[in-house]
């Protein structure tokens, strides 16, 4: 009765290991924010950086975790009258309350598209109040 019973059991389980394992292959294991570079090694996709340190990892604990743009070491700086606003794997700047950007977007990316000015004098001065670049 024993044996009757686990045979099919037995039988079961190789078919499903043998199954399976072929499936696993020798693919790397890269946690989220990251992609394979080969076939062992992962990177922290933009905007991330793992934890480690380290550009490239075959640990599959690592993590890649957000950078954040706005802050020290990178505190990107967007110009005058603009303020960074970090976000999950990147960044972008927008003017603070009070001042829009020329072309009426909400998002520049870097000190040089910053056309930010004052949305009571801007029919006024027509862009021509530049700031000091830099
Ligand atoms: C994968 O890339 C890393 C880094 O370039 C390298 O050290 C490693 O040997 C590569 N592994 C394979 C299997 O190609």
């Amino acid at each position: 009765m024993q044996g009757s019973s686990l045979l099919p059991g037995l039988c079961f389980l190789l078919s499903f290991f043998g199954a399976v394992i072929p499936k696993i292959k020798a693919s790397c294991n890269c946690p989220p924010n990251a992609s394979c570079v080969n076939n062992s090694h992962c990177t922290c996709n933009s905007g991330y950086i793992s934890r480690s340190g380290q550009t490239l990892f075959t640990f599959p604990l690592e993590t890649c975790n957000d950078i954040n743009e706005c802050e020290p070491p990178y505190s990107v700086y967007c110009g005058s009258n603009a303020a960074c606003h970090n976000v999950a794997g990147s960044f972008h700047c927008h003017c603070v309350p009070g001042y829009r950007l020329q072309s009426g977007e909400e998002r520049f990316s870097n000190s040089s598209e910053n056309t930010c000015q004052d949305t009571n004098s801007s029919k006024t001065t027509q862009g021509k109040k530049e700031v000091s670049a830099g």
